[in-house]
């Protein structure tokens, strides 16, 4: 196995791990330089697909403040929201995109180069930047790549896995074993910081708007490290993916589409959702996926659609350039100005438990961007609110990193021996058909751990996905990609499951039809009349 030795570790080329890069190629802190690791290519990740924008509370737009951003993200999230971390995060997003900005990010402008805002579900104001339209996440994913691939002092591997935490005996993370997939070969990386960027888990529901990438990795490499794991019963499903019914990742129609006017309507055309909640098409995410799934129970024959006449079909291929083309590759004639959509597991609220700066609950292992759970989303995360916490997030941790001490490793602990030595070990592993096992667990979780929950539901997924486990064995080293990302898939269907079985209350995106009652709105460690008291 070849070793090798970097300052800082990162695991994921999404927003966050681009931007933490980036950010670090200007210290002279880090003698061993950086290297960025990425199981794809570089920039195939959930950002590359996110649409409708990036929260800025801007100085320029009047109407807005970090309060009202405060209160609204603390509203959307139903009160389980961290209140340092959701005001440290708003007051932070201007510092964001300013930097976005300065690293050649290039946010839509109107024809006075004045930014332009855009509103989606639960903000009161418009405050969403975006890019080309509607591929803010292109945008930001471009901008940042070309960034970190200017800079000297970072090295990128693509195709390569981290599939294992180096912990000494002192539990302190010491780096990483990564899987090769072009020479199928394993690296050990020695590093003096070892951040987790590795995104989502949406892979793990049937129909997800996230990419196959999506398989918790993070989580999994964390919980296995001894970190906490927080709030993971809460996993958002937008309203509006396009009904296309693809079990491996289905296209987005974006929130902001309702936000510059589109509404949902059945296929008589009605409007039914302010019959439930007068905020309409614009309520948070969760009642708004909610309503749209009892009804479709209720109505089984009935379709959804974003009526998107109020924006006109001119307007509407002029601001949404990547979901009209997305519409009529599907055969979809916008003309008729109706688009099918159905909800789509999207977004996990929940990860490894972190401070904004990424500090985990083991030494020199960071976690930031979507694997984190750093308290800012709640029970329900608002609309836009992820792309900023991965900007934020990683620029805090920056700032750690470039005035923490380094020291450079000067023997391997025996810890770490046992570790590397379940790699270089040469033996038979196990083959079993990954796309079948796969698609058992999406199954299983999308009918049993979904927008609604019960608990004979959840008990029986509990027992399937043990069976599932009795196939894949415990065995620590995989075949390939496709299995060590089976085997992260299954634990994270275990750990959304426990997580939703233990909660019994309903709460933003955590629906149990055998606990409806929901909890208090404010329950954290505050009380509304202090959130604003500085
Ligand atoms: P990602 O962007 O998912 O990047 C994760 C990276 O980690 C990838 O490069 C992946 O290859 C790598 N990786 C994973 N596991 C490993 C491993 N074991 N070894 C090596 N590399 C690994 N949010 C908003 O705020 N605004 C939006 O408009 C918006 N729209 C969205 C639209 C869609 C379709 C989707 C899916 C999400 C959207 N979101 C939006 C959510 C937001 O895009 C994500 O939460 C955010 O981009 C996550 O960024 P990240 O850097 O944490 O992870
Ligand atoms: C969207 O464009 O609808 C997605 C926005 C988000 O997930 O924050």
């Amino acid at each position: 196995m070849k070793y090798s030795n970097y300052s800082v570790l990162i695991i994921g080329g999404g927003a966050a791990g681009l931007f933490l890069a980036h950010k670090l190629s200007f210290s002279n802190n880090l003698k061993d330089g950086i290297l960025l690791v990425t199981k794809g290519k570089l920039g195939e990740s959930n950002t590359k697909y996110a649409q409708g924008g990036i929260v800025g509370v801007m100085p320029d737009n009047k109407e807005d403040s970090t309060e009202l951003h405060i209160k609204e993200t603390i509203s959307s999230g139903c009160g389980l929201n961290d209140f340092a971390s959701v005001s440290f995060i708003s007051e932070h997003s201007c510092a964001a995109i300013e930097d976005l900005i300065r690293a050649g990010v290039q946010f839509d402008r109107d024809e006075n180069n004045n930014l332009i805002y855009t509103l989606e579900g639960a903000h009161s104001v418009p405050r969403i930047l975006h890019g080309a339209g509607d591929a803010t996440g292109r945008v930001i994913e471009e901008g940042l790549v070309d960034a970190v691939l200017r800079a000297k002092n970072i090295e990128v591997y693509e195709n390569a896995m981290a599939v294992d935490l180096l912990l000494d005996r002192a539990r302190d993370c010491k780096g990483a074993v990564i899987y090769r997939a072009d020479i199928d070969d394993y690296e050990a990386i020695y590093s003096g910081a070892t951040v987790l960027a590795t995104g989502g888990v949406g892979q793990v529901y049937k129909y997800t708007t996230n990419p196959s990438l999506a398989t918790g990795d993070g989580l999994v490499l964390a919980k296995s490290a001894g970190c906490e794991i927080k709030d993971m019963e809460f996993i958002q499903f937008h309203p509006t993916a396009l009904n296309v019914k693809d079990d491996v990742k289905m296209p987005l129609v974006s929130e902001s589409v309702r936000g510059e006017g589109a509404v949902i309507v059945n296929r008589f055309g009605e409007e039914f959702i302010s019959k439930y909640d007068e905020r309409g098409s614009l309520a948070p995410r969760d009642v708004v996926s909610g309503i749209v799934h009892k009804y479709l129970k209720e109505n089984p024959d009935d379709s959804i659609y974003l009526d998107i006449s109020r924006i006109g079909l001119e307007n509407f291929e002029r601001r949404f350039p990547t979901i009209t083309s997305i519409c009529r590759e599907h055969d979809i004639i916008l003309e008729n100005m109706l688009i099918p959509v159905t909800p789509s597991a999207h977004y996990c609220m929940g990860g490894v438990k972190a401070n904004v700066a990424g500090e985990t609950d083991v030494n020199n292992l960071f976690a930031i961007g979507e694997v984190a759970c750093t308290g800012l989303h709640g029970a329900n995360r608002l609309a836009s609110n992820s792309l900023l916490e991965c900007i934020v997030c990683a620029s805090e941790l920056a700032r750690k990193i470039d005035k923490k001490e380094f020291s450079s490793i000067k023997k391997i602990d025996d810890e770490i021996k046992k570790t590397l030595s379940i790699y270089d070990e040469a033996r038979e592993l196990p083959e079993y058909n990954c796309d079948e096992i796969r698609r058992r667990i999406k199954n299983i979780m999308w009918r049993y751990v979904g927008i609604e929950r019960e608990e004979k539901g959840l008990l029986q997924a509990l027992f399937d996905l043990k069976e599932i486990g009795r196939i894949l064995g415990s065995d620590k080293k995989c075949l390939n990609r496709e299995q060590y990302e089976l085997k992260n898939l299954l634990r994270v269907a275990e750990i959304i499951t426990r997580a939703a079985f233990a909660r019994k209350k309903s709460i933003g995106a955590h629906k149990r039809i055998d606990y409806i009652e929901s909890e208090p709105l404010i329950v954290g460690d505050y009380r509304e009349d202090e959130l604003f008291v500085k």
